[in-house]
């Protein structure tokens, strides 16, 4: 069994990912477009990507486009898919002074030559940083990733490059996209919607959640802060005891 602790320590930097939700009701209650809303949106992403700086957290990883955001119409699609290249064009420069290393988690089928050629270049650039790990989760579905996972080691084990007697929790892990991160000790959904809406599927084992109402576009640097002390009152068993309850038990 693996051990879900063994990237969890509490002297290790926090993984903290974010459901980036609320922008269509925020343009909406303006009775502005929902593209408005994602504008706002993008101005919340800078805004919490320098605010992650400085409050321990060394994993942030932003849910920017799910699988099933291509059945929105299609001119907010096209919206939505300019807005990771808008970011990278505009704010790589400064993450990459920053010391962020970025990561793009998700399918690259669908996107543009453009976008894909974006995200390669910051993906590339900032490889050798040391900061803020950065990821994006971008044409990311839980499940499709779990049945790429899944695929791939049917794959090898057709091919007799592995035995599905080798197959354990720890090698499936290392099959995902988010093979790079440690899993999220938090993940946190504003808008006041409670579901993880194909987010990290497998990765949020034991994820603390933490859901605030507020729409995205207005989230800034105090909410972040807010979610964080939630967390920290939350007790982390993993199934096992807590090290008083282990003492009373003895
Ligand atoms: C989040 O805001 C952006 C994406 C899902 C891509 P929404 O567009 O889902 O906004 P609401 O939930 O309709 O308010
Ligand atoms: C989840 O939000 C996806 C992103 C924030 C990128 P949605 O707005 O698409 O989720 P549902 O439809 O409310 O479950
Ligand atoms: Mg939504």
């Amino acid at each position: 069994m693996a051990d879900p602790t063994a990237l969890t320590d509490p002297a290790s930097p926090l993984h903290v990912a974010i459901v980036m939700d609320g922008n269509g009701r925020w343009a909406k209650r303006r009775g502005m477009p929902r593209v408005f809303g994602h504008q706002a949106g993008l101005e919340a992403t800078r805004r919490i990507v320098a605010a992650a700086h400085g409050q321990g957290i060394g994993w942030l990883t932003l849910y920017a486009f799910s699988t099933e955001n291509w059945n929105r119409p299609a001119s907010e699609v096209a919206e939505l898919m300019s807005l990771p290249g808008r970011f990278f064009e505009t704010d790589i420069g400064r993450l990459h002074r920053e010391g962020v290393r970025v990561r793009v988690l998700g399918s690259r089928e669908g996107l543009t030559p453009k976008l894909c050629g974006l995200i390669e270049d910051a993906e590339a650039r900032t490889r050798g940083n040391t900061g803020l790990n950065l990821s994006i989760a971008f044409n990311y579905g839980g499940q499709a990733d779990i049945v790429a996972a899944a695929r791939a080691f049917a794959e090898a084990v057709a091919a007799g490059r592995a035995a599905p007697a080798q197959l354990d929790e720890a090698m499936f892990s290392h099959l995902l996209a988010t093979r790079d991160l440690p899993p999220p000790d938090v993940i946190i959904r504003p808008s006041g919607e409670q579901r993880l809406s194909n987010f990290l599927l497998w990765e949020a084992a034991y994820a603390e959640f933490v859901f605030q109402d507020v729409l995205w576009p207005d989230y800034d640097a105090d909410h972040l802060k807010a979610a964080l002390q939630i967390f920290a009152t939350r007790d982390r068993r993993y199934g096992a005891l807590a090290p008083e309850d282990v003492l009373a038990a003895s």
